[in-house]
């Protein structure tokens, strides 16, 4: 065999182990072997670039090319479901259909209501060509490189069917992700269906076909990836929904492939489908290789319709994904078409939403959290409560206004629920189990970390405590802020590092930073080599540019953008300390708050004795030559699209551009868009609508030129 045959004999086994792994989840082979196959396509494809094709599964891995979405028509739009939260609502849909079919008789198919992204694939000649989010519903973001990376959507699909499809049983009784909770609930329950003896499932594809699904991050990967985000001080996700979504519209497909998304298929449009029943088109598209929900069940009676979702409402919390209700539609096409659609949504299906979990525990104790603004967050501690998968012990209580709502009382039986928010929230008291005698909550009338009376401001909810520089949680919050990787970038220290010298009476602010030596930190000796290299973080993060030393400050309200642009306005720091406010709402993007807040920050002589200290220690207090040379306002008052593809700068390179020259990025074209930078395969509806719009377009040399001396 040579290697051009070798390639396609590997690509042929690499769909396949793909499909037993991620679809049928039975693995027939060790990660190990696998790996060593795809490295040995990997390295032929690199010799044989003649042999290229999109759809190899060395596309899994991703690549760190930065895509700029293209929006894509849908061919079909992608409806939403209109929701319902009862029985009695389901009644009336039920009857609702029967009266429109004249009273026909008609089967409900059942099915999970997965919680993620909703996806549409394309499939010509049996590979995916395409996978476009859902977008507004008319057109969304073409995402297929991303999809690519996802080991359970097939990129090829093949009309044969395998031999190892025929074991039915097998298969269901592993559905669910490797090494996470396994699909038990499905496997044990009495809507598990064996499909064996399916009459079409020899069905062979069309030519071209769209089919519908969820993309979805399960729990597992959701909590990990949260626990390294934590770990790393980034935000985190809200939820696997949020999660995913970040995750698919990620610029780096390497990315989408080392977050292990997953995917369930559940609908095909259009006329080509295989058979007249939607259950049977899914049984069928799954003999072709994708994966379809084992949690499908065709009834026909209102009552077999309550038992489904009873069954679900409990047992859903098995399953490895998150799933938010139950979807129920009307199983015959040819009865769809009949039923139609209203304007947002089909007549022939809705959705039931499970209701939030909730869970009862008792209030133990309200304390106050004092962030580094200095906003006070009341917090109830409670007795721990499984709820959702998880222990809860506290939850947020918002501000004053919603605990005098509530009528708290401790000791209280509180309900709480899990929103999409990761942390709880109290949505109810049982007044009935309220012991005698029980206190009231009230507001903390002083801060809880350093005693000084907290202040209310008119308008506001939140209680502040106005010791900001004396404050240690709003002291420590600071100096977290300016270490952070978007400020000073101080990477060898941490919240906890911080914490520590502080308590130690090593440092009081962030300039004390600056005066620290080895021998400090290494008290006793032993800590030579880390504490050395906190101080040579310390001593690097001199060299950061001046724009984000005035970010790193954390003047209230000054973001990065913000820092930015002051830092390009004023050019140093005195200039930028002298200021009034009138001269800094001059600046584009610079409001009367803000203003107000940087006047106020430089007043405060502990803040102008900090901001000098930092300057007689040598940080960045101009901008850099090179700045102030390429720094003009050339394109002041501009507002700018970028969009395609360039060759002579990178996107990046033309962002930076377009500020150093005083102008303004922006995403999306509107009236108020001044022209759009533009490159190559500009997408079709950025084209349509800057033409609508009347905005002009300027290629990489026509913007060059603006830039520059000639321009
Ligand atoms: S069918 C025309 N089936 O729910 C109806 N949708 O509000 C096409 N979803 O955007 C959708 N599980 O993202 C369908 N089994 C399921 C579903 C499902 C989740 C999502 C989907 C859609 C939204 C509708």
């Amino acid at each position: 065999m040579n290697e051009k045959e070798r390639i396609l004999q590997l690509r042929e086994m690499l769909h396949g182990y793909n499909r037993d792994y991620y679809v049928l989840n039975r693995p027939v082979i060790s990660d190990m072997e696998f790996d060593g196959l795809m490295r040995e396509l990997q390295e032929l494809e690199a010799r044989h670039p003649d042999m290229d094709d999109p759809n190899s599964p060395t596309r899994r891995v991703g690549s760190d090319l930065s895509q700029d979405f293209r929006h894509v028509l849908h061919k079909y739009p992608m409806l939403s479901l209109s929701n319902t939260y009862s029985e009695a609502e389901v009644a009336d849909w039920y009857e609702s259909v029967k009266k429109g079919l004249g009273g026909e008789e008609f089967e409900v198919c059942c099915e999970m209501k997965y919680d993620g992204l909703s996806i549409s694939l394309t499939y010509k000649d049996g590979r995916l060509v395409s996978a476009v989010t859902r977008g507004d519903g008319v057109q969304g973001d073409d995402v297929t490189e991303n999809v690519k990376t996802i080991r359970s959507i097939p990129l090829i699909i093949k009309n044969e069917e395998r031999q190892e499809m025929k074991n039915e049983e097998l298969r269901m009784k592993n559905e669910g992700l490797p090494g996470s909770k396994t699909d038990t609930a499905a496997a044990n329950s009495s809507f598990f269906i064996l499909h064996s003896s399916f009459p079409n499932s020899r069905s062979s594809f069309p030519k071209e076909f769209e089919i519908r699904g969820e993309i979805l991050m399960p729990w597992n990967v959701f909590e990990q990836l949260n626990a390294e985000r934590e770990a790393a001080e980034e935000p985190l996700f809200a939820n696997p929904r949020n999660a995913a979504s970040g995750t698919l519209k990620s610029i780096s497909s390497a990315v989408v492939a080392k977050r292990r998304l997953d995917a369930y298929l559940y609908y095909m449009p259009g006329d080509n489908v295989p058979c007249d029943g939607h259950y049977e088109n899914l049984m069928t598209a799954r003999q072709w290789g994708f994966k379809i929900s084992s949690g499908m069940k065709k009834v026909k009676t209102l009552q077999e319709i309550y038992d489904f979702i009873n069954y679900w409402d409990t047992e859903r919390k098995n399953l490895p994904v998150a799933t938010d209700g139950i979807v129920l539609k009307v199983n015959s096409m040819r009865q769809q078409r009949a039923l139609g659609y209203t304007a947002k949504s089909p007549r022939w299906a809705i959705a039931y939403k499970f209701k939030a979990e909730r869970a009862c525990t008792r209030l133990d104790e309200v304390t106050f959290q004092v962030g580094r603004t200095g906003a006070v967050t009341p917090v109830a501690n409670m007795e721990p409560v499984q709820l959702a998968g998880t222990t809860v012990r506290r939850a947020t209580l918002n501000n004053e206004d919603f605990i005098r709502s509530m009528d708290l009382h401790i000791g209280d039986y509180v309900y709480v629920e899990k929103g999409g928010e990761i942390i709880p929230k109290i949505v109810g008291v049982d007044i009935d189990k309220r012991p005698l005698m029980a206190q009231a909550v009230t507001f903390a009338h002083r801060c809880p970390e350093c005693g000084t009376p907290l202040v209310r401001y008119e308008g506001e909810a939140a209680y502040y405590c106005p010791n900001d520089t004396g404050c240690p949680p709003q002291i420590k919050g600071r100096i977290e802020h300016f270490i952070s990787r978007k400020a000073m970038d101080i990477d060898s220290l941490g919240p906890e590092t911080v914490d520590g010298f502080y308590r130690q009476g090593l440092i009081k602010n962030f300039a004390d930073l600056y005066k620290i030596d080895v021998q400090q930190i290494n008290g006793d000796g032993s800590r030579q080599k880390s504490a050395q290299k906190i101080v040579d973080g310390i001593e690097k993060s001199k060299s950061v540019p001046f724009e984000r030393v005035v970010f790193a400050l954390g003047i209230r309200f000054v973001g990065e953008t913000s820092a930015k642009l002051l830092a390009r306005r004023f050019k140093n720091m005195d200039a930028l300390m002298s200021a009034t406010e009138e001269e800094l709402m001059e600046v584009d993007g610079i409001g009367g708050v803000m203003a107000k807040s940087i006047v106020g920050y430089f007043a405060d002589a502990v803040n102008k004795d900090i901001v000098e200290r930092l300057c007689s220690y040598g940080l960045q207090m101009s901008l850099s030559e090179e700045q102030l040379s390429s720094v003009s306002d050339r394109l002041a008052g501009k507002s700018i699209v970028i969009s395609g593809v360039f060759s002579r700068h990178s996107r990046d390179e033309y962002k930076l551009l377009i500020e150093q020259n005083g102008g303004r990025n922006v995403g999306s074209i509107s009236k108020k868009t001044s022209f759009i930078l533009a490159g190559e395969n500009m997408g079709p509806s950025k084209l349509q609508k800057a033409e609508k719009l009347g905005i002009p377009l300027v290629d990489e040399d026509g913007f060059l030129k603006m830039i520059s001396d000639e321009g």
